[in-house]
This record gives C-alpha cells, structure tokens and sequence, in this order.
C-alpha cells in the first residue's frame, strides 16, 4: 500500500496515519516528524530549517524532497508506506511520482482529511505530544493536564509551532501551496476525500472503507 494523506494542519493526518500503519503494519512517514528531528539533532541541516518550521512556513522543497526519498528507501518501505505531510507542494508530488516511476511504482490513493480551518486551529491549541514515542494527545483543558505520556511514560510538550499565529499562518500556507496538491491527485484520479470532523473511531471507518477498496483493485472505481 503506498499512501499519501492530505489536510489542512491539526485536520488528523498523524493521528489516522498512526492507526493505519499500526493495522496494517507499514511505516508512518511524517515530514514534519522528519523535520522535527532534524531540528533536535541540532545539525546543520537542522539550524537551517528551524527557522520555516517556527514561522509555519514550508521548508524548501528539494530539501524535503531529498529527507523523504532518503526515508522511502529504507528496507521497512518495501511492502508500502503512509506519507503524511508530504507532498506538500506541486513540485514535490512530481517529485514524488518520478522518483517511484523509476522503480514502477506509483502513489495508489490520496487521502484528504477534510475539516474546517476554525476546529482545526482548537484542535492544535489542544494538542500534546509525547517526546519519547511521538504519540499525538488532544486534552480538553476541563482536568488537569497531563504530563506523562500513558503509553510509554515519556514528557508531554508542546509543538513550537502550535500558537495561534503560526497555527492560523499555516492554514494560509496550506490554501496556498498545498490545495493545489489536492488538484494534482484528482486529476490523476487518485484522490479520495473523508470528513474528518467526526470522532477519530469514526473517521477510521471510513479511512479503512477506501484503504480494503485498494487492497482489492477491482472495487478501487466504485470508492469515488
Ligand atoms: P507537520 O508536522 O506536517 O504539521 P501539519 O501539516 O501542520 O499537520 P499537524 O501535524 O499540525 O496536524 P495533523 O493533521 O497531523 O493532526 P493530528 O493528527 O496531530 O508540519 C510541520 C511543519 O514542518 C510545516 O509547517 C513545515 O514548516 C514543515 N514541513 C513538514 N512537511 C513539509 C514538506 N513536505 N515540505 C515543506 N515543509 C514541510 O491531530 C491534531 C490534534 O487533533 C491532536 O491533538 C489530535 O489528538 C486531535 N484529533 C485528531 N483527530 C481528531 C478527531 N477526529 N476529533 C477530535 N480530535 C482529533
Ligand atoms: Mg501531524
């Protein structure tokens, strides 16, 4: 299964994205976690790209472009994978397509997670994540909050990006770089789109509707 998951920031991409690689057993390839760890690194790839990430701003292409295809040619990859927030521009969907043509592959679907930019924006004022196993954690604000994460122990933080400013910034980047990606996979046919405003139980169903349409090709014409 080779999948790609669109939507705008804080829309679900990671929390889905772990759900699908843990039913079926393929990697969850995030950028942004790519990225965040190039940053923690404190190497130099990192300094230079803290800057885009704190602002909300996209990290120049043929640098993601090079991290992920770096990523994609690991041996866990060979079955399939889920890439989240990644292709995020025209530039790096093509790049994207050309790198797996050379192997006779191709992206099989397109994921949009749909969802209004004003819950989206709540939802990343409410959003923890785990700095040891990277789990994605939504609190309410009503209890006190959590510090630890429940599944394997680690600190609870904060994104640096999750302020409002840079919140509402990245859903402008979006609309602006990334809807044209949406485009890209429709006009090839591979995009599927999903309310993403509904409980995460519920918008799994539906995520898994289309993905057991694509793991038997011959029912992939009736999901749209
Ligand atoms: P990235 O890390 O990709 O962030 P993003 O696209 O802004 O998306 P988020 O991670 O904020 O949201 P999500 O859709 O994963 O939602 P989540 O599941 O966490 O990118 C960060 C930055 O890195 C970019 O701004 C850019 O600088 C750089 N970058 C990354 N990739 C790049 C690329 N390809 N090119 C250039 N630059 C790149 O859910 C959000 C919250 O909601 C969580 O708290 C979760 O628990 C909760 N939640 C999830 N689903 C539901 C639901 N159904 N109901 C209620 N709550 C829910
Ligand atoms: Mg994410």
């Amino acid at each position: 299964m080779r999948l790609v998951l669109l939507g705008l920031p804080g829309a679900g991409k990671g929390t889905q994205g772990d759900l699908i690689a843990e039913r079926y057993g393929i990697p969850h390839i995030a950028s942004g976690s790519l990225i965040r760890d190039a940053v923690a690194s404190g190497s130099e790839l990192g300094r230079a790209i803290e800057s885009y990430m704190r602002r909300g701003e996209l990290v120049p292409d043929e640098l993601t472009i090079d991290m992920v295809s770096e990523r994609l040619s690991r041996d866990d990859c060979a079955q399939g994978w889920i890439l989240d927030g990644f292709p995020r521009t025209v530039r790096q969907a093509i790049a994207l397509d050309e790198r797996l043509a050379q192997n006779n592959l191709d992206v099989q679907m397109a994921l949009e997670i749909r969802i209004d930019p004003e819950e989206a924006i709540a939802r990343i004022a409410r959003r923890m994540m785990c700095s040891s196993c990277g789990a994605i954690y939504q609190f309410d604000g009503s209890g006190p909050q959590e510090e630890t994460c429940s599944s394997c122990g680690g600190k609870l933080y904060r994104r640096v990006d999750d302020t409002e400013e840079t919140a509402r910034n990245r859903m402008l980047v979006y609309m602006r770089q990334t809807h044209p990606v949406v485009h890209y996979y429709s006009q090839g046919g591979r995009l599927y789109s999903i309310d993403g405003q509904r409980p995460i139980g519920e918008v799994f169903a539906d995520v898994e509707l289309y993905l057991r349409r694509l793991v038997n090709p011959r029912r992939v014409g009736e999901a749209r």
